[in-house]
Order: C-alpha cells, then structure tokens, then sequence
C-alpha cells in the first residue's frame, strides 16, 4: 500500500484535556467543524484554479494551475512552477487515497509540464538553464518581464509530484506510462537539479539570490527518490546518486544550533528565521523514518526546536498575536523582517505550522516512542513546563500528554485560520497583521493546498516513502562538484570605425542574458586593416547549447545588433578545455 493512513486511536477529545485544563471538547468540536467544510471548499478551491475547465482559470492551458485568480494588485494571472508542484503533490496525494476523479487532471498535468519543459525563457533553453525559470504565462508562453530568476526549487519539486504518481502507476499495472511519458521529464528535472544545485538561486519567496534551505532539501529529497525510479524502471540518473549525499551534507550547515538559517551564501541582512525551514520539513516527511535529525522530519529535535524558534518570532510583530503566550498558537507569516504588503500573517505559512506538528504526531505513533532530548526540550517544555528529556514509551502517561498536548497545539494553528478566514472559505495569500483582513492575491492555490496537506496530516493520511531511511547519513566531509567549465575564444571580424566597439551578448549569465548593458566587450588590440580581428575568451558551463550574436555599440552609445537568425554554439564537454570559434559580422 503506497499510502499509509492510521487513525489516531480514539477521538482526541475523548482522551485528552488540553494544556490549561480546559475541556477541549468544545474547541476541537468547532475546529472540527471547520476542517469538514474548509476541505470542500479547499478541494474546490483547488481545482477552480487548474485550466482549462477551472471556473477561476478560464483561458489557462488544460493541466496548468493558476497561482490565483487575481490579476492587478497583485497580478498572480501566472502558473509558478513551484505552486503547481507543491499543489499537484497534493493532488496526487489525493489520488492515490482513492479519489480517482482527479486521473485526468494528473495526466493533464503531465502534458503541459512535457510542454513547458521545452519552452525558452530568459532563464535560457530546455537544455541550458531555462527549467529553472519562476513562472510562465497561463497559455504556456514564455514570461520575459524582469524577475527574480532562476529559482532551483521548481524542477526538484516537479520531479517528487510527478514520481509519486510514477510509482503509483508502476505499482498499479502501467509502467508504460510512467516510463515513456512521466520519466522523461522526471530526468529532465533531476538533470537540471545535479547540474545546478550548487549555484546561488532565488528562494521560494523570490527574493534573496543564494543557497536557500527549502531549494537543497527539495532536491535532496527528488534525488534520492528519483534515484530509485530510475533504477525501478532501468533507466539512469546521471549524477543523482552522488550528488544527494553532497547535498545532505551541505544541509548540515544551515543548523545554527539552535535554529535552520534559511537562505545562506547571501548577505540578507535577516536571522534566517523563516518559515521556509518548516515548509521543508514537511515536504520531506517520510512515513518511515524514524525521528532524523540529519533530514529534519518533522519530529526531529532539530525541526522542533526551528518549530519554535520560527513561530515565536512572529510573536511580537504582528498586532494579532498579541498576549499570546509561548506554547500556544500564533498567526505566521514568511519570516519576521518581511515588508511585502507590509509584512503579515500567510495562511499557507500558519497551516504549515500545523502540518509540522501533525506530522510529527503521526510519526511518533508510528515509530511508538517518543524521544525528548536537550535540543528539543524548550520545545517540549513551552506545552508541558515540567517535562524532563527521555524516551517515553506509546504506553505512557507522559507519551499520550505529549500526543494530547502537540496535537492541541497544531489545532490551535487551524483555529487561528479558522477565525481569520471569511465566512465563504475563501482563503487569500495573507491576513492583515493587525485586524486579521484577508490581503493581497484571493484565492492562492497553494493556501487552499496547504490547507488540504495539513489536515491530511491530522486525519493520520500521508504520502507514501520517499527512502528517507537510506538517504539519511550525509558524508563526513562535504565536496562541492567540480565546477566544469571551458574557455571559448570568439574572433568576430568586424570592420568598424573609431569609437566603435563590439561585444558578444547571448543566452547565458556570462554572456549576459541577451542584455545589450551586460554584454562582453572583444578586444581591438590585433585589429589591423587586413585582419580586422575583435576577440574574448569567456568562459562557460561545459556541454552547454546556447544562441549569441555580437553587437556593435557606436561613440554615442547607440547598439546596432547583427542580422538574424541567432548564432548558436555548444560547448565541448571537457572540463577545462579550451576552443574557438570564428565568425564574421554580418
Ligand atoms: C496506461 O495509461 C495510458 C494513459 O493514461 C492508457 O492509455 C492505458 O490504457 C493505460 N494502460 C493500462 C494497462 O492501464
Ligand atoms: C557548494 O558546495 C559546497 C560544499 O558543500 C558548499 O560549501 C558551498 O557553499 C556550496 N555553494 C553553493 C552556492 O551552493
Ligand atoms: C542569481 O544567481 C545566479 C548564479 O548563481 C545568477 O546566474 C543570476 O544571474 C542571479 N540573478 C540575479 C538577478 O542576480
Ligand atoms: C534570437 O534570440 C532572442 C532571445 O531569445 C529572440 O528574442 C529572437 O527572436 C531570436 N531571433 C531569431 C531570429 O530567432
Ligand atoms: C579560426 O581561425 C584561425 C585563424 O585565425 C585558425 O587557425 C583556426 O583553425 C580557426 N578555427 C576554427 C574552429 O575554424
């Protein structure tokens, strides 16, 4: 069975009182209530969003998910790659606990990201970077606006979504489809992930360009498991099985000791404190692992302690929070410093902080202890002040108090969405820090999603293993990929006059992203009437395909652009080799 589902073992309301010694009946009754029908709006939700019979997503391509219906302040008219991934997860999720109506979306999914994956955008082509761009129009064109790309996170997010749904169909009698219409996008995801995992990216929230948290534990977790598909299916993974245990390694040194610094080879001027942390672990949840640190699943101490060093940052800078004692639910937003809309409370950011929780119920029943130790004792002692650090057994007191307590406590995160969410369910991207208004884009998918994940978790409903038990020791030393470039010397001959220079532009970073302002001047200096020679060596990614075309920018600073078509160029595969390549204005 790929998806696990325990009950907890009785109702909690009949078992537990909660942390003050208040009844809880009533609370849990209503919050109760509430998930029933805020799942059924949710599901709608969803799926309102996904073209091309989405009632929201009238005009999007069949398969792709809109991030939200809203198209002026903000405009989300958009499908994100990371938005439908993490959404699409969810979805098949849903399909393998058995509801089988959402088969034709699964595969419509599948047909536009084949698509999508060969769609050129200016963070370059399907073979040279542009898997990693944002976003894309919702009729599947390229999106050329500036923005903050590439984002690493989108290709490893799209790869677990859709192995998931892969394994599912290998399980249930067509390995046809998942070998000759998921895999190879799959391996084109994970080629783009071992290729680029050690370069600076956007995060998740599209903001800060450096090594983000949630971006290498996607990865990590794509290529482990896709590893596996790989071999299920005797296909291979370049590199996915080398580079996972780098990546493992590298996450270790986002743990401060006391808390996950999100974003780092970045100098962001923020502790790191983000929810970001949280959103990964329980991406990466696994059913059967047991309470790893090295991974961050959810019950870790590691996870728990970040749990609340994340939350109880949020404790002072929102009016809404306010008085809320440590231990006891709070509205959460992205990360403390955040200015966006004037930085406030997410729903999908809240739920999260549910979802973690719930998880690492389930996984402590599960595994059927309960181990408390230094690092995750403040955690523990904000819901049980006298709790002391040691194993405790299912059958314990002290087991059912914590169960009874973090289980409380994850309500509490539904009931602060409960009460801040409009009598139709709608659920926006934010609620205002202050009077708890719905804000910014209505209707986001990924908070309808996250919805639908968290109290997936509390009904005790998780997604199948992704191998967390054989991917979880990170090598002693971490090595960085060579990095394998080559220098490629371009001669162009151009006749120009005085105060005329050329330059070569192109579809890559370093040769300027076809930016007339960044391209790379060619030296002049064994120009000679006879041979009107301009060169550069630049160098560049090895087994790269890319287009170019020189340029001439006049004294006065006008750019004259060579005529079409585009040149293009591959560079050679050896690492360090070096190469040239003649060419004459034209
Ligand atoms: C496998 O899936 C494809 C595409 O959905 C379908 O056409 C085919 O009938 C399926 N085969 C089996 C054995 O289920
Ligand atoms: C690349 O990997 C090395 C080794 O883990 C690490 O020290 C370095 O920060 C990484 N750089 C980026 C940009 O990921
Ligand atoms: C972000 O970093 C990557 C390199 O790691 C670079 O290619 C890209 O141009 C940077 N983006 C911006 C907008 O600075
Ligand atoms: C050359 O490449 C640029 C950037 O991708 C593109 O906008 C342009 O249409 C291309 N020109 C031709 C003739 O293909
Ligand atoms: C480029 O031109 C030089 C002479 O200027 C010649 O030696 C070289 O072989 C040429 N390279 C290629 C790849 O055509």
């Amino acid at each position: 069975m790929l998806l696990t589902s325990i009950g907890r073992a009785l109702p909690a309301f009949l078992l537990f009182t909660g942390a003050l010694g208040t009844p809880v009946e009533q609370r849990q009754a209503s919050v109760d209530t509430f998930i029933t029908s805020q799942r059924a709006v949710s599901i709608e939700g969803v799926l309102a969003n996904i073209g091309a019979d989405g009632s929201k997503a009238q005009g999007a391509a069949a398969g792709i998910v809109v991030a939200s219906p809203s198209r002026s302040n903000p405009d989300y008219w958009y499908t994100w790659t990371r938005d439908s991934a993490l959404t699409y997860k969810a979805l098949v999720e849903r399909f393998i606990a058995g509801d089988t109506t959402l088969r034709k979306k699964l595969d419509e999914y599948v047909s536009s990201q084949t698509y999508l994956q060969t769609v050129s955008n200016p963070s370059g082509g399907p073979d040279t970077g542009g898997l990693g761009e944002p976003k894309f129009n919702v009729d599947r064109t390229a999106f050329t606006g500036a923005w903050g790309r590439p984002q690493r996170d989108g290709p490893p997010l799209r790869a677990t979504a859709l192995t998931l749904y892969a394994n599912w169909l290998i399980a249930n009698g067509n390995t046809t489809q998942a070998a000759n219409t998921l895999w190879p996008i799959i391996a084109k995801d994970l080629a783009y992930a071992v290729k680029y995992w050690n370069q600076t990216g956007f995060d998740l929230w599209e903001e800060v360009n450096g090594s983000s948290f949630f971006t290498l534990a996607a990865t990590h977790r794509a290529l482990a498991e896709g590893a596996a598909l790989a071999t299920k299916l005797s296909k291979t993974c370049d590199g996915c099985a080398t580079a996972a245990p780098q990546i493992l390694c590298f996450l270790q040194g986002f743990w401060t000791g006391s808390y996950i610094d999100s974003n780092i080879n970045v100098n962001d001027g923020r502790t790191g404190k983000d929810v970001n942390s949280i959103i990964s672990s329980i991406h990466t949840l696994d059913p059967a692992s047991a309470c790893t640190s090295t991974t961050f699943q959810p019950c870790s101490s590691r996870a728990l302690l970040n749990h609340k060093a994340v939350t109880d940052s949020f404790r002072t800078v929102y009016g809404v929070n306010n008085g809320i004692p440590q231990g006891k639910a709070v509205a959460v937003g992205r990360y403390s410093e955040d200015v966006y809309y004037n930085g406030n409370p997410w729903y999908l950011a809240t739920l999260a902080a549910a979802e973690q929780l719930y998880a690492a119920v389930y996984q402590w029943n599960t595994i059927g202890s309960i181990t408390v130790d230094s690092v995750s004792l403040p955690f523990f002692k904000d819901l049980l002040p006298s709790i002391t650090t040691g194993t405790y057994a299912s059958g314990s007191a002290t087991f059912k108090s914590i169960v009874s307590a973090v289980t409380t406590y994850g309500d509490g995160y539904v009931a602060v969405v409960q009460k801040y969410t409009p009598a139709n369910g709608g659920l926006a991207e934010q609620f205002d820090k202050s009077s708890g208004s719905p804000l910014s884009a209505v209707d986001l998918t990924w908070s309808y999603a996250a919805f639908l994940t968290a109290t997936d978790r509390r009904a005790g409903t998780v997604g199948p293993t992704w191998g967390e038990k054989s991917n979880n020791v990170p090598p002693t030393t971490c090595t960085a990929p060579p990095s394998c470039n080559v220098q490629v010397t371009f001669n162009e001959r151009a006749t120009t006059t005085f105060g005329e220079n050329v330059f070569i532009v192109g579809q890559l970073t370093q040769l300027g992203n076809w930016d007339p302002n960044s391209a790379i001047p060619l030296s002049a200096s064994k120009y000679t009437s006879s041979d009107p020679l301009w060169y550069a060596t630049v160098s560049l990614p090895s087994s790269t395909s890319f287009a170019y075309k020189y340029i001439r920018k006049t004294s006065s600073g006008t750019v004259v652009w060579e005529s079409d078509p585009n040149r293009s160029y591959t560079t050679s595969s050896g690492c360090g080799s070096t190469s040239t390549q003649n060419d004459t204005w034209r």
